[in-house]
């Protein structure tokens, strides 16, 4: 295998111009120049991650798509052929210890068909287009906040309070009980990479939903969690760790990727001003379809999402001419994918109104983001608050270069420091 590995591998890099760093210094502000390279020279591609594990890389939309729906790859972590080592860094660090390791990102049918079929009756799109609203008086909530003081910090004051309050309020928490959540995510994101605090900050949260679940199912309301304790198939329902590890998983698998999503989609725009000029002349004319496509298109330019999380071959198979062993590892680059030339016409240009935009942003197949709806409502509101009410917003003159957030899974920035002409 070592052999076939040779060829199919990085063939004719004396040739091809140095391959520019992967996970090196650099990386995380542009990482695209690396991912071009490895489509190009070589599409499935061993590396080895920061933490030490081996892992397949793969770049091209064809192959990506390919493998988001591949059967024989598993979500499981006990298949990686290095399991001592799985569990802990794939996934949720600290999960194990809290038992919320049964969620949807980490199964396989038929389980996960189990478990998503249950979650999809109460997390129906009808209860996200119900909830649209809320979200539009959160945003406005968020705005006045710093509306009038003529400066933000657009992470800290609005990407990153959005995303908590709305899921929060659609699983039922209590408006006294969010700012717990609001801290504890904000300790999930900023030890994000060290393992403890974000180990503490999961517990926590895990022993709240135990509880909140116990108390939905004496007096259920209309919320997210009644719903979930309410799902039933076939007469099977979720028992009450499942149902946890569920609201769990909403809130993780849809904070920071909604965090991201909105602060790296007001950074492009902010840097690509002709763009911006036409969403705003768009919105000024009440039509909404270039928010559409704009969302989109952030999210296929400079998604939240680097890798589609792990994948582990259940058995050895050829994936874009490449050899794969069982066990071993395969993360689908999915911001490589997604500016692949093949698939994109001008895959590095900012194009709101690209229609033919099949991006991977939100992955492919069975464990296609269940969120999608929630995300895309959030951003489009986001981002039609921010620009009807601070109409010249702008980076903050005399801030630094961005600085970056990112693991292997999420890429985002610490902060974005923004102007604008104070407002109400
Ligand atoms: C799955 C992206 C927001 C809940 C996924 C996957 C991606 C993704 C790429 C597939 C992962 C894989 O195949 O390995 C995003 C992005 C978001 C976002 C880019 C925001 C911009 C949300 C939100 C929620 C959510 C708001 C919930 C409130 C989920 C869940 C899954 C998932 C539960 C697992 C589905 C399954 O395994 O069946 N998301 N997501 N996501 N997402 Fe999202």
């Amino acid at each position: 295998a070592a052999g076939e590995r040779e060829r199919a591998g990085v063939r004719d890099g004396a040739h091809a111009g140095a391959r520019p760093a992967l996970f090196g210094p650099g990386f995380l502000a542009d990482p695209y120049p690396a991912y071009a390279w490895l489509r190009e020279h070589a599409p499935v591609h061993r590396a080895t991650l920061p933490s030490g594990v081996e892992a397949w890389l793969v770049t091209r939309y064809r192959d990506a798509r390919a493998a988001l729906a591949d059967p024989r790859l598993s979500k499981n972590p006990s298949r990686h052929s290095a399991d001592r080592h799985a569990s802990g860094r794939v996934g949720i660090p600290g999960e194990r210890g809290a038992g919320l390791m049964t969620h949807l990102l980490n199964i396989d049918p038929p389980d996960h068909t189990r478990l998503r079929r249950l979650v999809s009756q109460a997390f129906t799109p009808r209860r996200v287009a119900a909830f649209e609203p809320r979200v539009r008086e959160l945003t406005e909530r968020l705005v006045d906040g710093f509306a009038e003081r003529g400066s933000a910090d657009l992470i800290d004051e609005f990407a990153f309070p959005l995303p908590i309050y709305a899921i929060c309020d659609l699983l039922g928490v209590p408006a006294e009980d969010q700012d717990d959540f609001r801290s504890w995510a904000g300790m999930m994101l900023h030890t994000s990479g060290k393992r403890g605090g974000v180990g503490r900050a999961v517990k926590r949260m895990r022993a709240y939903l135990a509880e909140l679940i116990h108390r939905k199912r004496l007096t259920p309301g209309d919320d997210l969690i009644s719903g979930l304790i309410r799902a039933s198939d076939h007469g099977e329902q979720l028992t009450e760790d499942e149902a946890a590890a569920m609201a769990f998983i909403l809130l993780f698998a849809g904070f920071e990727t909604t965090v991201n999503l909105i602060g790296n989609g007001v950074h492009a725009l902010l840097g690509h001003p002709e763009q911006l000029a036409l969403l705003r002349a768009g919105l000024a004319a009440g039509d909404e379809r270039l928010l559409a496509t704009a969302v989109e298109e952030l999210l296929r330019f400079d998604g939240p999402v680097e890798l589609a999380t792990w994948r582990f071959a259940t058995e050895r198979l050829t994936l874009g001419g490449q050899l794969v062993e069982a066990g071993e590892p395969v993360l689908v680059v999915l911001a490589a994918a997604d500016r692949d030339p093949e698939r994109f016409a001008e895959p590095n240009t900012l194009d709101l109104s690209r229609v033919d935009n099949p991006h991977l942003g939100y992955g492919h197949g069975i464990h296609y983001c269940l969120g999608a709806p929630l995300a895309r409502a959030e951003a489009r509101t986001a981002l039609a608050v921010l620009l009807r009410r601070l109409p010249d917003l702008r980076r903050a003159s005399g801030a630094p270069e961005p600085r970056w957030r990112g693991g292997l899974i999420m890429r985002g920035l610490r902060s974005l420091p923004v102007e604008f002409t104070p407002a109400r």
